[in-house]
């Protein structure tokens, strides 16, 4: 059955943008009064509301909106942590009174504390907490997330974790894209080196994540206090042999991970908060997708990546939320892409791509990201007349409606 949802007030289709460099906004596609065809999932015409209307057949289904409304392609978060368990609320305390991100790691709690609290999880316990984050980044408009792994640290325990990515995925109306992230850090309980570690992972679990098709993506942490940039070298190299696409937390606090990144032809470079300009002009030159987090710097109090110099060098720039128990609790999108536009001054086209089509090439995900003929429709709805107030309102102006592969959400 066909559906024809309008008139929206505006259309913001984000087509016939470059994945790379700067974007202006009078080079958005705008359509005034505009209207969605939907059939099957994806869009079928895309155009004024009063043209579309004219090709109605009598069981086509009209979803006739009243008020304004400004439609923006749903959302895509490229980069969560959403399935742990427990909070890091103590280390957050820690942190605002002075204690340093990687000075909390080396004190036993950080990444590490996440990882004891979701092994002690059973399979469905952490369903459960890990669905409920899906919901409510659904509900908050983001129509496809990316979800790590890497607080099991065991084969058993990361198979477990990618599993319910997996399950929260087909049971949810969100899309959600696992990653192996067993490379997170090396579990203080392992008997043996990093590389021994890096090892096992690469012979033991790996090839189990490929037989049960549980994800095609390895991540690594390259940073002082998880894998060195030798090690991750051997690591991806590794990984690349057996076909998995990779790419790697980067640059977080001490550059190194864009290199390996670029070098190994990663997908994306992730965090980049610490990035100079060799590392800035290395990541515009290849097709690596530079990935922001602004969550994480929030979180931590500390600089948001050089996003703004990234996209003058010619960057594909994504921006994601990291949402996780530690560096980055909040997880909200919208919000931080928002006040990092504001800091980095980048315009609205700039924002949004990067919560978009960008986002979605850096999942390498070519059928959505875009509100154009044959594109998932996947939309969200925001309620004004006026595009600009979308990032004006930094966050507090929500998504009113929500549509997946074009059913309503809310
Ligand atoms: O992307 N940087 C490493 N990993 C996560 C943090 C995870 C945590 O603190 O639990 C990140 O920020
Ligand atoms: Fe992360």
């Amino acid at each position: 059955m066909r559906k024809l949802i309008g008139p929206f007030s505006q259309i913001v289709t984000m087509n016939g943008l470059p994945l790379k460099g700067t974007l202006h906004d009078p080079s958005l596609e705008v359509i005034e009064k505009g209207g969605i065809w939907i059939e099957n999932e994806l869009i079928v015409k895309i155009g004024p509301f009063e043209e579309l209307i004219k090709n109605r057949q009598s069981d086509d289904e009209i979803e006739e909106l009243g008020g304004d409304y400004v439609a923006l392609p749903g959302m895509i978060d490229a980069h969560t942590h959403i399935c742990f368990a427990g909070s890091r609320a103590r280390d957050y305390v820690l942190r605002v009174g002075g204690t340093p991100y990687l000075e909390i790691a080396r004190q036993g709690g950080g990444i590490w504390d996440s990882v004891t609290k979701t092994r002690q999880a059973d399979f469905n316990q952490l369903l459960s907490q890990t669905g409920t984050r899906a919901l409510r980044l659904l509900n908050d408009g983001v129509t496809t997330a990316e979800v790590k792994s890497g607080y099991g640290l065991t084969v058993e325990d990361e198979l477990k974790m990618l599993k319910v990515i997996r399950e929260v995925h087909q049971n949810q109306k969100i899309d959600l894209i696992g990653t192996c992230l067993a490379a997170h850090i090396c579990p203080k309980d392992f008997e043996g080196t990093q590389k021994e570690y890096l090892t096992h992972i690469l012979h033991e679990l790996l090839p189990k994540v490929k037989e049960e098709g549980l994800s095609n993506r390895i991540d690594i942490f390259v940073e002082e206090s998880a894998f060195s940039v030798e090690e991750g070298d051997f690591f991806l190299r590794k990984a690349k042999e057996m076909g998995f696409s990779v790419l790697v937390h980067a640059d977080q606090f001490h550059p190194g991970g864009s290199q390996l990144a670029v070098k190994h032809g990663a997908v994306s470079a992730d965090h980049l908060e610490a990035s100079t300009d060799k590392e800035i002009a290395l990541l515009a030159n290849s097709d690596t997708i530079a990935m922001a987090l602004p969550g994480a710097s929030i979180g931590l109090g500390v600089e948001f990546t050089p996003c703004r110099k990234l996209l003058d060098a010619g960057a594909a720039l994504a921006i994601a939320s990291d949402w996780n128990p530690g560096s980055a609790p909040m997880g909200d999108l919208l919000t931080q892409a928002a006040i990092l536009g504001a800091y980095e001054k980048l315009s609205f086209a700039e924002t949004i791509a990067g919560v978009t089509f960008r986002a979605a090439a850096a999942l390498a995900l070519s059928d959505r990201g875009t509100l154009e003929t044959g594109k998932l429709a996947d939309l969200i709805a925001f309620p004004t007349n006026d595009y600009r107030e979308i990032l004006y309102h930094q966050g507090k102006m929500r998504p009113a409606k929500i549509w997946k592969k074009g059913e309503f959400i809310s």
